[in-house]
Formats: structure tokens, C-alpha cells, sequence
């Protein structure tokens, strides 16, 4: 029988999770087990200061329900949603790239027709995207369903509220040339909620917990990868230090403002208005 020291710790711990019976599940498991260890080590982890990381843990699970992901936000606040991402999401050159999928994404949005309006009241600027879906080599991509989701013109997104019928968020569809039109309102940047243990881990430091103005995508069609993704308002504060590291250069686009008139969904507005123009690639799935 070998009884735990120091030094043998380690390899007992990554023998005993090892048996896992599935073998990735054995790989990833002994992986962490190893990093676990060496973090301790390397850090030479006082048992306080492990008692206070794993209170911390415990009150990100606490404050988590079916609305609030604290552990998606503690996980983007890291890096590691982005770095995941990234990893994971390998288009060729010329597709729209991947980004944080975030802790507001609420399945099921209605259905909603072209250039339908999914602020629905909600006070705001009203705002254009239009564009088209394409496939990388070039062909437009009828009937790809285009997930919509954003925060309103105080920063807040429907999870955040108690409210029983969806709030700025709709799912589109391309039209047989490939063609979307979504109307809302302009988005603004906003501060990632701070009310809670993520919050205070980063009010300890000099990070800025701002995110850019942006609104966000889930986009899927059959035969192409699903495209989790958003669009930043060029020139918008916060471009250069997202705190979710989300902001990729192909992302960034103008939001263009208009005065009274002729609307992109072919209405005539009698107020300013907002257009956004983007043309979604999507990478086909390899066979
Ligand atoms: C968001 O954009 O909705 C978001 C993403 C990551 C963390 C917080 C918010
Ligand atoms: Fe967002």
C-alpha cells in the first residue's frame, strides 16, 4: 500500500482518475489533476488562501440559476470561453469568425420575418442590419436562421429581468437571394454585471469591466458550422480591452447614422435613425 506524500500525490491522484472508463474523460481528468497540482505547487497555495478560492467557487454556484450563468462570465472574465473558442473554430480564410457565446443567450426566440422590429417599444434609436449569408465559396445561403440577442439602451438583456415574453431577441431568416433585414434599436456598451463574486474578484484589480456595443448572432444552417458570433460598432469605447477578450478585427462595423427618411426595410422614419451593413460567411462543414 502506498500512503500520499509530497512527492507522490500527484501520480496517485492521476492513476486513481485514469480508470475514468471513457477515454477522453480519462484524459482530460488526469490533465487537470496535473495542472491542479502544479498550480499549487508553483504558487506554494497557503490553506487559506485555498479555503477562500473554493468559498468563492462556492458563491458562484450559489448566485447561478436558470438565468444568471456566473460561471460562463467567470470563465470569459479568464480567457478561457475565448481561448476555447478559438481552438475550436478553425474557419478557412475569408469566413466570419467565431466569438464568446456570453451568459445572456436565451433559447428559443420567436420566429420573425424580414425586417421585422424586435425592440417592440422598447426606447431606443431605431437600428438596420442588413446583409446577406454566404457560404466561402461564394454562393448566398437561403433559409439560414440568424439568432439575434442584445441589451437594451440601459445595458440590460431580457435574462436579466423577470419578464415573460421575449425582449430584444428574434430569430431571422435569409430570403432565397440570402438576404436579412433585423430592425432594433442601436445597442450600447455596457458594464458586465458586478453585483456578484466575478464582480468582486475584479474590483481587487485594475481591470475594466466594460464590454464594447455590439449585438450578437447565433447563426446555423445545414452543412455549414454553427456560427456563434457578434457585431461591433466601429469607433465604440472598449474595442481594446473587452473584458471577455470578444473583439475580433472582421467584427468591427460602422453603424451609420441617418436622418429622417427612407429606412433600409422600406419604411420612412420620422425620426434619426441607425444602419448597420454585414455580410455573414459561413464555412461549410467537411464531409
Ligand atoms: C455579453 O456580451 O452578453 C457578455 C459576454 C460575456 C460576459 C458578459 C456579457
Ligand atoms: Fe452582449
Amino acid at each position: 500500500m502506498t500512503y500520499a506524500t509530497e512527492d507522490n500525490i500527484t501520480d496517485l491522484a492521476v492513476d486513481r482518475w485514469g480508470t475514468a472508463h471513457d477515454p477522453r474523460q480519462a484524459e482530460v481528468l488526469t490533465s487537470l489533476v496535473r495542472h491542479l497540482h502544479d498550480f499549487a505547487r508553483e504558487v506554494r497555495l497557503t490553506e487559506g488562501e485555498w479555503m477562500a478560492g473554493i468559498q468563492w467557487l462556492t458563491r458562484v454556484g450559489q448566485i447561478s440559476d436558470d438565468k444568471r450563468e456566473e460561471f460562463i462570465l467567470a470563465s470569459d472574465v479568464l480567457g478561457l470561453s475565448m481561448l476555447v473558442v478559438q481552438m475550436n473554430n478553425h474557419f478557412g480564410p475569408g469566413a466570419t469568425p467565431a466569438t464568446v457565446l456570453g451568459p445572456f443567450h436565451i433559447d428559443g426566440s420567436p420566429p420573425a420575418p424580414y425586417g421585422w422590429d424586435m425592440s417592440d417599444g422598447i426606447e431606443g434609436t431605431p437600428f438596420f442590419i442588413t446583409g446577406t449569408v454566404r457560404s466561402v465559396t461564394g454562393e448566398p445561403i437561403a433559409g439560414a436562421v440568424l439568432d439575434v440577442w442584445q441589451a437594451d439602451a440601459d445595458g440590460t438583456y431580457e435574462a436579466q429581468l423577470d419578464v415573460d415574453e421575449a425582449r430584444l431577441r428574434a430569430k431571422y431568416h435569409t430570403r432565397e437571394d440570402g438576404t436579412y433585414c433585423i430592425r432594433s434599436i442601436v445597442p450600447l456598451g455596457y458594464a458586465i454585471p458586478m453585483d456578484g463574486p466575478v464582480g468582486d474578484l475584479i474590483a481587487t484589480t485594475d481591470i475594466s469591466y466594460f464590454r464594447p456595443s455590439h449585438i450578437h448572432f447565433l447563426l446555423e444552417e445545414d452543412g455549414y458550422e454553427r456560427l456563434v458570433t457578434h457585431l461591433f460598432a466601429e469607433g465604440t469605447p472598449n474595442l481594446d480591452d473587452d473584458v471577455v477578450f470578444g473583439v475580433k478585427e472582421e467584427l468591427i462595423t460602422p453603424f451609420l447614422p441617418h436622418e429622417p427618411g427612407p429606412a433600409p426595410d422600406g419604411s420612412s422614419l420620422e425620426m434619426p435613425f441607425v444602419t448597420a451593413h454585414y455580410d455573414f460567411v459561413l464555412q461549410p462543414t467537411a464531409r
